[in-house]
């Protein structure tokens, strides 16, 4: 608990272009709660290096990436928003919870075994700790909520138990986290492949909406969306196109989707692809606005890089030096 206020952490990759998905399963719900909390909002640039990353790029991404947090509305003065590898704290508490994770658990990681499938040239012993520092991030800033989409799970799972653990044996060192999901959006698929979760790194450029597609991509993105031959707009799993569609229509306008099924009750595929579109469209347009003027003032966002970063170590040094305590590492002499 800091300043009587519950803690926040979630990040993003800075790997790709963001996506539809990471907006109405992450970003939007950060911005939504971010006042009941002491937040931190990292841009976890360490964790994309676990794919190979072209640098020049990957600086580029991150910068826009943690623009974007500010775009979409995180105020920096009150919300802690930084690079992780600004931070050292990180790394040093993901070495120490390696020595509390068992290979089994995490050879079980469905991301891990996704992204060796796709990366069999590179499983680096990083792709298979990823989790661990995941973990770190969270527990260091003692995050009692940690709003993510559905496919994190798996992850906060295993850092609950890792913090369970920890503190079975040194007394009660970490909050232990809970997922924080929203009500719609937590699950956003592939516009092309509705049985496939909507992915930065998908090759199929019509099964994602990116963040900064203009809105006549986004229209035309959504007129080819792939339904079925139903012609109703009915929320079922045997519908998984259209059921993703009323997802994301009720995540970006709030309706639920018994209002959306009613709203279309006897209209066709095609004005609701459009009305879905035209939603989508009026939630990323400002968003977009708000990040070309961010981008022309550097020394605003060069302030908040160096500034925040501050702060977050100064955070993370009060856990990292209580569990090094606890580990048994020597005393500092000051
Ligand atoms: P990443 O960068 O893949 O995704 C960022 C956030 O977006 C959510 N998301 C989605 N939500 C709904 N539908 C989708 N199709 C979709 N795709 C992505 C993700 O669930 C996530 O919340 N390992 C994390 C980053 C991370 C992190 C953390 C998150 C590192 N440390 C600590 C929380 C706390 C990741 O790769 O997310």
């Amino acid at each position: 608990m800091l300043d009587g206020k519950k803690t926040l952490f979630s990040g993003m990759q800075a790997t790709g272009n963001l996506t539809l998905g990471n907006y109405l399963g992450a970003l939007k719900n950060w911005v939504n709660i971010s006042d009941d909390y002491q937040t931190f909002f990292s841009v976890v640039d360490m964790h994309s290096i676990t794919v190979r990353q072209d640098p020049a790029e990957l600086r580029k991404r991150a910068r826009t990436l943690l623009t974007l947090y500010i775009a979409a509305g995180l105020d920096p003065e009150k919300n802690c928003i930084y690079y992780q590898s600004h931070v050292t704290g990180h790394a040093e508490l993901a070495w120490i919870l390696n020595c509390f994770t068992y290979m089994g658990e995490l050879s079980r990681m469905t991301q891990f075994k996704d992204k060796s499938a796709k990366h069999a040239d590179n499983i680096n012993a990083g792709l298979f700790t990823y989790p661990v520092l995941m973990a770190a991030d969270i527990l260091l800033y003692q995050a009692d909520v940690v709003p993510v989409g559905i496919d994190q799970m798996q992850h906060l799972e295993l850092t609950r138990d890792i913090a369970i653990r920890f503190n079975n044996i040194y007394g009660d060192v970490f909050t232990v986290p809970e997922a924080y999901i929203g009500k719609a959006g937590a699950k956003i698929m592939s516009l092309q492949e509705p049985s496939k979760k909507m992915s930065k790194s998908d090759e199929n450029p019509n099964g994602s909406i990116y963040l900064m597609d203009d809105p006549d991509t986004i229209i035309r993105k959504f007129k080819r969306a792939v339904t079925d031959s139903e012609a109703c707009v009915r929320y079922c799993d045997e519908q998984p196109g259209i059921k993703n569609l009323i997802d994301i229509y009720c995540a970006c306008t709030g309706k639920t989707a018994a209002e959306t099924e009613k709203e279309f009750d006897g209209k066709g595929y095609g004005d609701f692809k459009l009305a879905v579109g035209e939603a989508v469209v009026s939630v990323l347009k400002p968003l977009q606005d708000r990040f070309a003027d961010l981008s022309g003032n550097k020394d605003y966002i060069d302030g908040v890089i160096k500034g925040n970063a501050e702060k977050a170590q100064y955070f993370c040094n009060k856990t990292l030096r209580k569990v090094q305590k606890k580990v048994g590492f020597p005393e500092r002499i000051r």
